[in-house]
């Protein structure tokens, strides 16, 4: 049986190892805050003393880590020597590269698997994988993703499925800032927010999200679910992407300039729906 490294267990790499773990996959984690492993280990899984010890332990390394510095500085101590590594973070394109270029150097394979879905899909296993890198590498690591993946969908060579993830971001980030818009528009004209939720849910606009996200608006509940600083960090990858292509992005300028303020008003660990703060605020 492959032993399979995680190595991030935070907001979504937690339940996602988990889903892993109770797979009865061969697992061993490791996380820099050590008490995050620990529901890990109740699950059955191995937790490794340091990210380095988990590449000795593993064949195939998942990385599920904030940003390209995290995964840089989990990369720097570890012998990647015949290893695969699956990179499932969010980081833009060239960094993927850049990580993709430094495990080929030191004998290990690459391949890129950002996912679409936050922690409702995370905890069902339904994140859908967008795959990049060796068609021969990638055949190997789909199995594996299975117990957290709905759909692992290949999209070329590395840094296409990064760029792909950025431009489904537009998409989703899109939607649902329209809906926390619509809330407040709606708040601010003194209409019923159930009645508006009860037609967005039963109207052909619904999706998953969008009835997790009005249900949230509704309520005032900005517990995190995706977080407003890592919508930003997402809204500034595709932002950066698209300046360097000569692509043009309103809506992705509009949006960056909503989360900042968002972020600024201190809302950077809320869910991003906390963005209706940040509207609020605008108002006068
Ligand atoms: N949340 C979502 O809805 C969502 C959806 C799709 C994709 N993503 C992407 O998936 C990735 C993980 O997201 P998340 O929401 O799980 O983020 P998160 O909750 O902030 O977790 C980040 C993880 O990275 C680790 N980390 C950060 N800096 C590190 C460093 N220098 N060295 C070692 N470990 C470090 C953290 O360790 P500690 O526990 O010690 O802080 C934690 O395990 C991000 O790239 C994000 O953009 C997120």
């Amino acid at each position: 049986m492959t032993t399979v490294g995680f190595i991030g267990l935070g907001t979504m790499g937690q339940l996602m190892a988990l889903n892993l773990a109770r797979a009865g996959t061969d697992l061993v984690v490791w996380n820099r805050t050590a008490s995050r492993a620990e529901p890990l280990r109740d699950a059955g899984a191995r937790v490794a003393g340091s990210a380095a010890e988990v590449f000795t332990g593993s064949q195939v390394i998942i990385l599920m880590l904030a940003n390209a510095a995290a995964a840089d500085a989990v990369l720097e101590d570890a012998d990647v020597t015949g290893r695969i590594v699956v990179h499932m973070g969010t980081v833009a394109p060239e960094d993927s590269q850049r990580l993709e270029s430094a495990v080929r150097a030191g004998g290990g394979t690459y391949v890129e698997a950002p996912v679409s879905g936050s922690r409702v899909p995370a905890a069902q296993g339904a994140l859908v994988a967008m795959l990049a890198g060796d068609p021969e590498t990638i055949e190997t690591v789909r199995p594996l993703l299975a117990p957290m993946c709905r759909e692992t969908i290949v999209c070329g060579p590395v840094p296409d499925a990064l760029t792909m993830k950025l431009a489904t971001n537009i998409f989703m980030l899109s939607s649902v800032l329209g809906l926390v818009e619509a809330f407040h528009f709606a708040a601010r004209n003194n209409l019923d927010l159930h009645t508006l939720r009860s037609i967005v849910d039963n109207s052909q606009m619904t999706s998953d999200i969008s009835r997790v996200k009005s249900t949230k608006l509704e309520s005032r509940d900005f517990t995190i679910q995706g977080g407003a600083a890592d919508v930003l960090k997402n809204l500034t990858l595709v932002a950066g992407a698209a300046r360097a292509a000569g692509v043009s992005a309103p809506l992705t300028e509009t949006m960056h300039r909503l989360m900042e303020e968002t972020v600024v008003l201190g809302h950077g660990s809320d869910d991003f729906t906390a963005a209706l703060k940040a509207l609020e605020a605008r108002d006068c």
